[in-house]
Protein backbone atom coordinates (compact mmCIF):
# COMPACT_ATOMS: atom_id res chain seq x y z
CA UNK A 1 0.00 0.00 0.00
CA UNK A 2 1.20 3.31 -0.95
CA UNK A 3 1.51 6.54 1.83
CA UNK A 4 -1.04 9.36 0.17
CA UNK A 5 0.20 12.07 -1.25
CA UNK A 6 1.19 15.20 1.74
CA UNK A 7 -0.99 17.89 1.49
CA UNK A 8 -0.39 20.88 0.08
CA UNK A 9 1.08 23.69 1.91
CA UNK A 10 0.00 26.29 -0.69
CA UNK A 11 -2.02 26.98 -3.13
CA UNK A 12 -1.37 29.07 -6.49
CA UNK A 13 -4.32 31.54 -6.66
CA UNK A 14 -2.92 34.65 -7.97
CA UNK A 15 0.32 33.69 -10.41
CA UNK A 16 2.75 36.41 -11.13
CA UNK A 17 5.40 35.92 -13.67
CA UNK A 18 7.98 34.55 -10.47
CA UNK A 19 5.79 33.98 -7.78
CA UNK A 20 2.40 33.40 -6.80
CA UNK A 21 0.08 34.31 -3.52
CA UNK A 22 -1.48 31.60 -1.94
CA UNK A 23 -3.63 31.30 1.65
CA UNK A 24 -1.88 31.43 4.19
CA UNK A 25 -1.00 28.26 6.32
CA UNK A 26 -0.95 28.81 9.72
CA UNK A 27 1.54 25.76 10.43
CA UNK A 28 4.49 28.48 8.95
CA UNK A 29 4.09 30.72 12.32
CA UNK A 30 7.16 29.50 13.09
CA UNK A 31 8.76 30.29 10.06
CA UNK A 32 7.39 33.83 10.63
CA UNK A 33 8.09 34.21 14.15
CA UNK A 34 11.65 33.95 13.07
CA UNK A 35 11.64 36.39 10.75
CA UNK A 36 9.30 38.87 12.67
CA UNK A 37 12.26 38.55 15.69
CA UNK A 38 14.93 39.14 13.55
CA UNK A 39 14.96 43.48 14.26
CA UNK A 40 16.61 44.30 10.49
CA UNK A 41 13.45 42.59 8.92
CA UNK A 42 11.12 44.34 11.75
CA UNK A 43 12.41 47.90 12.59
CA UNK A 44 10.61 48.86 9.63
CA UNK A 45 7.10 47.42 10.59
CA UNK A 46 5.19 48.41 13.21
CA UNK A 47 5.99 45.08 14.67
CA UNK A 48 9.35 45.98 15.99
CA UNK A 49 7.90 47.11 19.46
CA UNK A 50 5.85 44.29 20.39
CA UNK A 51 7.28 40.84 21.83
CA UNK A 52 6.19 38.05 18.91
CA UNK A 53 5.86 34.43 20.71
CA UNK A 54 5.21 31.49 18.94
CA UNK A 55 2.02 30.98 20.30
CA UNK A 56 1.18 34.80 19.36
CA UNK A 57 2.26 34.38 16.19
CA UNK A 58 0.04 31.37 15.25
CA UNK A 59 -2.79 33.43 16.95
CA UNK A 60 -2.12 35.78 14.68
CA UNK A 61 -1.74 33.75 11.51
CA UNK A 62 -4.71 31.95 12.32
CA UNK A 63 -6.72 35.16 12.26
CA UNK A 64 -4.78 36.73 8.87
CA UNK A 65 -5.80 33.98 7.22
CA UNK A 66 -9.31 34.58 7.06
CA UNK A 67 -9.19 38.04 5.51
CA UNK A 68 -7.43 39.37 2.19
CA UNK A 69 -3.70 38.32 3.91
CA UNK A 70 -1.83 35.78 1.47
CA UNK A 71 1.82 34.36 1.58
CA UNK A 72 3.95 34.96 -0.86
CA UNK A 73 5.70 31.89 -2.66
CA UNK A 74 8.27 31.73 -5.21
CA UNK A 75 6.57 29.40 -8.18
CA UNK A 76 10.49 27.61 -9.42
CA UNK A 77 10.44 25.58 -5.78
CA UNK A 78 7.23 26.70 -3.46
CA UNK A 79 9.28 28.67 -1.09
CA UNK A 80 7.62 30.78 1.47
CA UNK A 81 9.41 34.32 1.33
CA UNK A 82 6.92 36.65 3.10
CA UNK A 83 3.77 37.82 3.19
CA UNK A 84 1.04 40.76 1.95
CA UNK A 85 -2.33 41.69 2.50
CA UNK A 86 -5.41 43.97 2.39
CA UNK A 87 -5.98 45.92 5.63
CA UNK A 88 -9.74 48.07 6.25
CA UNK A 89 -11.39 46.39 3.05
CA UNK A 90 -14.01 49.22 2.71
CA UNK A 91 -16.92 48.14 -0.07
CA UNK A 92 -18.68 51.06 0.84
CA UNK A 93 -15.92 53.93 0.26
CA UNK A 94 -14.33 51.32 -1.99
CA UNK A 95 -10.58 51.50 -0.26
CA UNK A 96 -8.48 49.69 2.03
CA UNK A 97 -4.85 49.95 2.74
CA UNK A 98 -2.01 47.54 2.00
CA UNK A 99 0.93 46.07 3.52
CA UNK A 100 4.02 43.52 3.11
CA UNK A 101 7.50 42.13 3.74
CA UNK A 102 9.37 40.06 2.38
CA UNK A 103 10.77 38.00 5.53
CA UNK A 104 13.92 35.81 3.42
CA UNK A 105 16.72 38.68 3.52
CA UNK A 106 18.07 36.99 0.88
CA UNK A 107 15.26 37.69 -1.51
CA UNK A 108 15.41 41.43 -0.99
CA UNK A 109 16.27 43.60 -3.69
CA UNK A 110 15.01 40.77 -6.34
CA UNK A 111 11.92 42.68 -7.51
CA UNK A 112 9.43 40.31 -5.40
CA UNK A 113 8.09 42.61 -3.57
CA UNK A 114 6.57 45.16 -6.05
CA UNK A 115 5.55 41.84 -7.79
CA UNK A 116 3.42 40.46 -4.98
CA UNK A 117 1.61 44.13 -4.60
CA UNK A 118 0.97 44.00 -7.94
CA UNK A 119 -0.97 40.89 -7.85
CA UNK A 120 -2.82 42.05 -4.78
CA UNK A 121 -3.54 45.04 -6.01
CA UNK A 122 -4.63 43.94 -9.37
CA UNK A 123 -6.89 41.46 -7.25
CA UNK A 124 -8.12 44.29 -4.75
CA UNK A 125 -8.83 46.62 -8.30
CA UNK A 126 -10.75 43.72 -10.48
CA UNK A 127 -12.41 41.47 -8.02
CA UNK A 128 -13.04 42.94 -4.77
CA UNK A 129 -13.92 46.99 -6.44
CA UNK A 130 -11.87 48.34 -4.43
CA UNK A 131 -10.99 52.07 -6.22
CA UNK A 132 -8.15 53.41 -4.17
CA UNK A 133 -5.69 51.88 -2.22
CA UNK A 134 -3.46 53.56 0.68
CA UNK A 135 -0.18 52.20 2.57
CA UNK A 136 1.89 53.94 5.20
CA UNK A 137 5.54 53.80 5.68
CA UNK A 138 8.08 55.00 7.44
CA UNK A 139 10.36 57.59 6.05
CA UNK A 140 13.58 56.01 6.29
CA UNK A 141 12.15 52.89 4.67
CA UNK A 142 13.74 54.20 1.59
CA UNK A 143 13.98 50.91 0.05
CA UNK A 144 10.29 50.69 0.32
CA UNK A 145 9.24 53.96 -1.20
CA UNK A 146 11.30 52.99 -4.13
CA UNK A 147 9.70 50.02 -4.59
CA UNK A 148 6.29 51.93 -3.86
CA UNK A 149 6.74 54.38 -6.47
CA UNK A 150 7.71 52.32 -9.50
CA UNK A 151 4.44 50.55 -9.01
CA UNK A 152 2.53 53.92 -9.35
CA UNK A 153 2.34 54.72 -5.57
CA UNK A 154 2.31 59.28 -5.14
CA UNK A 155 3.29 60.44 -1.49
CA UNK A 156 0.03 61.98 -0.75
CA UNK A 157 0.92 63.35 3.03
CA UNK A 158 3.12 62.98 6.18
CA UNK A 159 2.48 62.14 9.86
CA UNK A 160 5.10 64.04 11.33
CA UNK A 161 7.64 63.00 13.27
CA UNK A 162 4.95 60.67 14.43
CA UNK A 163 7.74 57.27 14.81
CA UNK A 164 10.14 57.71 17.30
CA UNK A 165 12.34 55.19 16.57
CA UNK A 166 16.44 54.42 16.93
CA UNK A 167 17.09 58.05 18.35
CA UNK A 168 15.62 59.92 16.07
CA UNK A 169 12.02 61.48 14.76
CA UNK A 170 10.91 59.81 11.51
CA UNK A 171 7.50 60.89 9.18
CA UNK A 172 4.83 58.15 8.78
CA UNK A 173 4.45 58.54 5.26
CA UNK A 174 0.98 57.75 3.25
CA UNK A 175 0.83 57.02 0.00
CA UNK A 176 -1.73 56.16 -2.48
CA UNK A 177 -3.29 55.16 -5.93
CA UNK A 178 -6.32 54.96 -8.13
CA UNK A 179 -7.14 51.74 -10.29
CA UNK A 180 -7.17 53.90 -13.04
CA UNK A 181 -3.52 55.16 -12.78
CA UNK A 182 -2.46 51.70 -11.91
CA UNK A 183 -4.12 50.46 -14.76
CA UNK A 184 -2.35 53.29 -17.14
CA UNK A 185 1.21 52.38 -15.58
CA UNK A 186 0.68 49.03 -17.98
CA UNK A 187 1.74 46.41 -15.30
CA UNK A 188 2.28 42.86 -17.30
CA UNK A 189 -0.89 40.39 -16.95
CA UNK A 190 -1.04 37.96 -14.09
CA UNK A 191 -3.22 35.39 -12.75
CA UNK A 192 -1.77 33.65 -15.66
C1 LIG B 1 10.31 46.80 1.36
C2 LIG B 1 10.21 45.50 0.62
C3 LIG B 1 8.81 44.97 0.64
C4 LIG B 1 10.62 45.77 -0.86
O1 LIG B 1 10.59 44.54 -1.57
P1 LIG B 1 11.83 44.13 -2.48
O2 LIG B 1 11.47 42.89 -3.18
O3 LIG B 1 13.06 44.08 -1.63
O4 LIG B 1 11.85 45.37 -3.49
P2 LIG B 1 12.82 45.63 -4.75
O5 LIG B 1 13.55 44.37 -5.10
O6 LIG B 1 12.02 46.29 -5.81
O7 LIG B 1 13.87 46.64 -4.20
C5 LIG B 1 13.48 47.92 -3.93
C6 LIG B 1 14.30 48.96 -4.65
O8 LIG B 1 14.89 49.77 -3.65
C7 LIG B 1 16.27 49.88 -3.92
N1 LIG B 1 16.95 50.04 -2.64
C8 LIG B 1 17.54 49.12 -1.88
N2 LIG B 1 18.04 49.68 -0.77
C9 LIG B 1 17.75 50.98 -0.84
C10 LIG B 1 17.99 52.10 -0.02
N3 LIG B 1 18.63 51.96 1.15
N4 LIG B 1 17.55 53.30 -0.42
C11 LIG B 1 16.87 53.45 -1.58
N5 LIG B 1 16.60 52.44 -2.41
C12 LIG B 1 17.04 51.21 -2.04
C13 LIG B 1 16.63 48.60 -4.60
O9 LIG B 1 17.86 48.77 -5.30
C14 LIG B 1 15.45 48.46 -5.51
O10 LIG B 1 15.53 49.30 -6.62
P3 LIG B 1 16.07 48.78 -8.08
O11 LIG B 1 15.17 47.65 -8.48
O12 LIG B 1 15.91 49.99 -8.95
O13 LIG B 1 17.46 48.35 -7.85
C15 LIG B 1 11.19 44.42 1.21
O14 LIG B 1 12.52 44.85 1.05
C16 LIG B 1 10.89 44.14 2.69
O15 LIG B 1 10.03 43.34 2.97
N6 LIG B 1 11.60 44.79 3.63
C17 LIG B 1 11.40 44.56 5.08
C18 LIG B 1 9.97 44.84 5.59
C19 LIG B 1 9.40 46.16 5.09
O16 LIG B 1 10.05 47.19 5.15
N7 LIG B 1 8.16 46.12 4.61
C20 LIG B 1 7.45 47.31 4.13
C21 LIG B 1 6.87 48.07 5.27
S1 LIG B 1 6.02 49.54 4.73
Amino acid sequence: MHDSPAAPRYFRKLVGPRLYLSPINVDDAERYCEWLNDMEVSRTLTLAHMNLSLGAEREALERLSRGHNYAIVLKDNDELIGNCGLIDVNHLCRTCEIGLFIGNKTHWGKGYGPQAMQLLMQYAFSYLNIRNIMLRVYSYNERAITAYRRIGFREIGRWRRAMPREGKEHDIVFMDVLDEEFAAAGHPPSFA
